[in-house]
């Protein structure tokens, strides 16, 4: 299934917002969808695909329970295929699926204006069915080579919660972001959030360079996370003392 990764543009943001609704609790109004597309239109990306997939697991939220289908959607018919489109939020064109996404910024806490250029991930996310396929990544490079040429960032950071096992494995594992520090109750929940930077390296980022580990190590099976073990436990051990509360 043919998957197109493309700069995020102001048509999207209904369904980047849509994709955000379904796959996290860190939700945001539109007008800050926006304020990401004019202030840094180069940085966010979305994926997409044309091909037409019954995305059940999509259905399903969070902690897998299946939710309504929404049956109110309007079908139309296109006129050169005779396919049938669904006007619907999962759609940014008719037969253009929107699948995942990255949100992406320029630091501009004016209380940071000393830090050098540094660009922060507000919010990254693929939906169920597309999951595993390596769109998380090939979206986070593409927006990490953004921010370093175009906007000369130095570093980036994110923030991610503690017991997100697949984002963890994806920043700390894939991406090779360090942890700077624990955030005590950072989200709304109470749940503590792991702060994480990667100093940007052009030439590392350039897309020319990029080889998938997979391919490069000839892995066939993808490892698998055993759910038990404490994934920073080495780190934290090793003298996390910098912590926020
Ligand atoms: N278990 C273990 N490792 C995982 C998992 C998982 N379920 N999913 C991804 N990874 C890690 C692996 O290291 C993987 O590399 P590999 O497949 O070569 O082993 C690597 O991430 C890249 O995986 P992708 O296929 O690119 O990731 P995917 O497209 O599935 O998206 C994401 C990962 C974004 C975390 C997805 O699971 C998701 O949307 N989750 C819900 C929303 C979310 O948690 N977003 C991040 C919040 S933090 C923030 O927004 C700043």
């Amino acid at each position: 299934m043919p998957i197109n990764i493309r700069r995020a543009t102001i048509d999207d943001i209904i369904c980047m917002q849509n994709a955000n609704l379904h796959n996290l609790p860190e939700n945001y109004m539109m007008k800050y969808y926006l304020y990401h597309i004019l202030s840094w239109p180069e940085a966010s990306f979305v994926a997409t695909t044309t091909s037409n997939v019954f995305d059940e697991e999509d259905l399903k939220d969070e902690e897998g329970e299946q939710q309504q289908e929404e049956d109110d959607h309007l079908v139309i018919n296109d006129p050169i295929t005779g396919r049938e489109i669904k006007l619907d939020p999962t759609y940014v064109n008719p037969g253009e699926k929107l699948v995942g996404y990255v949100l992406v910024k320029m630091n501009d806490d004016p209380e940071q204006q000393d830090q050098p250029p540094n660009g922060h991930i507000t919010s990254l996310s693929v939906m169920r069915t597309y999951r595993r396929m390596g769109i998380a990544e090939n979206l986070m490079r593409q927006a990490l080579f953004a921010l370093r040429e175009l906007h000369d960032a130095e570093y980036v950071s994110l923030h991610v919660r503690q017991s997100n096992r697949a984002a963890l494995h994806l920043y700390r594992d894939t991406l090779e972001f360090e942890v700077l520090r624990i955030e005590k109750g950072y989200y709304q929940d109470g749940e503590d959030a792991y702060a994480m930077k990667k100093v940007l390296d052009l030439k590392e980022l350039a897309i020319a360079n990029f080889v998938h580990r997979k391919k490069a190590n000839d892995i066939g099976e993808k490892p698998e996370d055993d759910l038990k073990s404490d994934l920073l436990e080495e780190l934290i051990q090793g003298g996390l003392d910098d912590v926020v509360v």
